[in-house]
């Protein structure tokens, strides 16, 4: 029997485990390592021993579910994405891709296809990078980019440390990081290129290189009304000042530039105190390294600039870098033929988000596959795609993964 997906049973998963921290108004709200994470690795952990695979744990609780190959000592070719979503997230940012890899394993044990190579099904932790620093944490201390001492340590803006979140759900295992043959993520595009042009599969070439700021700026604390306006420290002003510059910086420099600033902290925080101390975030993107670097220098001028005009100090720390990433050749045209011969409209694209692929192409071959996401929202509880996509999408991974594990 030549497997293919069921698309039924892809849509049923992954609208069972939306309801796993569900918002009231659709969307998902499973921030990494909070009770919610728990649940829907739960979940994610019984659907995978219903399906016959093997289930193992590291130590920063990357899952790793595998299904044995013909050739059960050769590196497994992996599929995945991540569990968690941001505060206010969506049903398909992560999910799809560890449910499509999921759908894929189930497909092949309906068709009673062995492969050569293992298969694995993995979800990595706090891929969105919103609760802790640094985004693509699991992959990321996977693949040796981040020591797993260092990132334990890290704390989200109520001092728990990774360490503790991680105890506090259980999440962490004992497996040590193992080889690869091959890594493919499937994904919403979380932009709206595919809709745009009527396409249903991105080929994806690669991804945006990014520098992420924890920004502290200081002023100090006044008075609303005795204090005069030229003797103010005022670091919320600073801080908007400095935000204008990011969007400047983001909108004149070419190769996809993108700047966001997307937290702020202000303190005290109180409608008649000029507020003394701001924290806030940076976030670039570039297609090119050299121009992300030429982002960056800007940036710090500006910062510095900023802070004589208005008379406060600001500091910058670089928390997050990596250079704009470029898929394996191979695979990616795998992804191309797939596509084709499955008769699905597709075209190469680059992606502005980041993910755990971004970091697997590091230490495997690698490649992405985009579906159309509505208006191109993500990172937005009304994130939305059609299960037609989301189907297309998986049987596109299936083929890819086929041709890449051998039968
Ligand atoms: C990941 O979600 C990103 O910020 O690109
Ligand atoms: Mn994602
Ligand atoms: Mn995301």
């Amino acid at each position: 029997m030549k497997p293919n997906i069921n698309a039924e049973r892809l849509w049923s998963s992954l609208m069972e485990l939306a309801k796993v921290g569900a918002t009231p108004k659709g969307g998902v709200r499973r921030v990494t390592l909070t009770p919610a994470d728990r649940e829907g690795r739960e979940l994610f952990a019984r659907w995978c021993r219903e399906a016959g695979l093997e289930l193992r744990v590291d130590a920063i609780g990357n899952l790793f579910a595998r299904r044995k190959g013909a050739d059960d000592a050769a590196p497994p070719v992996v599929m995945g994405s991540h569990l968690d979503t941001q505060p206010n997230g969506g049903r398909f940012d992560g999910a799809y891709g560890v449910m499509a890899g999921l759908e894929v394993v189930r497909a092949l044990n309906d068709a009673k296809v062995t492969t050569r190579a293992p298969l694995e099904v993995a979800s990595w932790t706090n891929e969105e990078g919103s609760r802790f620093v640094p985004t693509m944490m699991g992959s990321g201390v996977f693949t040796g980019v981040y020591k797993l001492d260092e990132v334990l340590r890290n704390k989200d803006t109520d001092g728990v440390t990774v360490a503790d979140a991680l105890k506090s759900i259980g999440a962490a295992g004992s497996a040590k990081p193992h080889k690869v043959a091959a890594y493919f993520e499937a994904h919403i595009e979380q932009g709206p290129i595919l809709e745009d042009t009527k396409t249903t599969i991105g080929v994806v070439q690669g991804a945006l290189g990014q520098r992420w700021y924890d920004v502290l700026i200081t002023g100090q604390d006044a008075h609303a009304g005795p204090t005069p306006m030229e003797l103010r420290k005022d670091a919320m002003l600073a801080a908007a000042e400095l935000t204008l510059e990011v969007n400047r910086i983001a909108t004149t420099y070419p190769d996809n530039a993108r700047g966001t600033v997307g937290h702020l902290q202000v303190k005290p925080n109180s409608r008649n105190v000029i507020p003394g101390e701001v924290r806030m975030t940076v976030d670039l993107r570039n297609a090119k390294d050299s121009t992300l670097s030429a982002m960056k220098k800007d940036l710090l001028a500006t910062a510095d600039h900023v802070a004589t005009k208005r008379r406060v100090s600001i500091s910058l720390t670089e928390v997050v870098y990596f250079p704009p990433s470029e898929f394996a050749p191979e695979l990616v045209s795998r992804v191309r033929s797939a596509a084709r011969d499955l008769g699905f409209s597709h075209r190469d694209i680059v992606s502005g988000a980041a993910h755990d692929a971004v970091y697997m192409a590091r230490v495997a071959p690698t490649a992405m596959i985009f579906v159309p996401c509505e208006g191109g929202i993500s990172h937005n509880e009304i994130e939305n795609a059609r299960a037609s996509d989301c189907a297309a999408g998986c049987n596109v991974l299936l083929q890819a993964v086929l041709a890449t594990a051998g039968a």
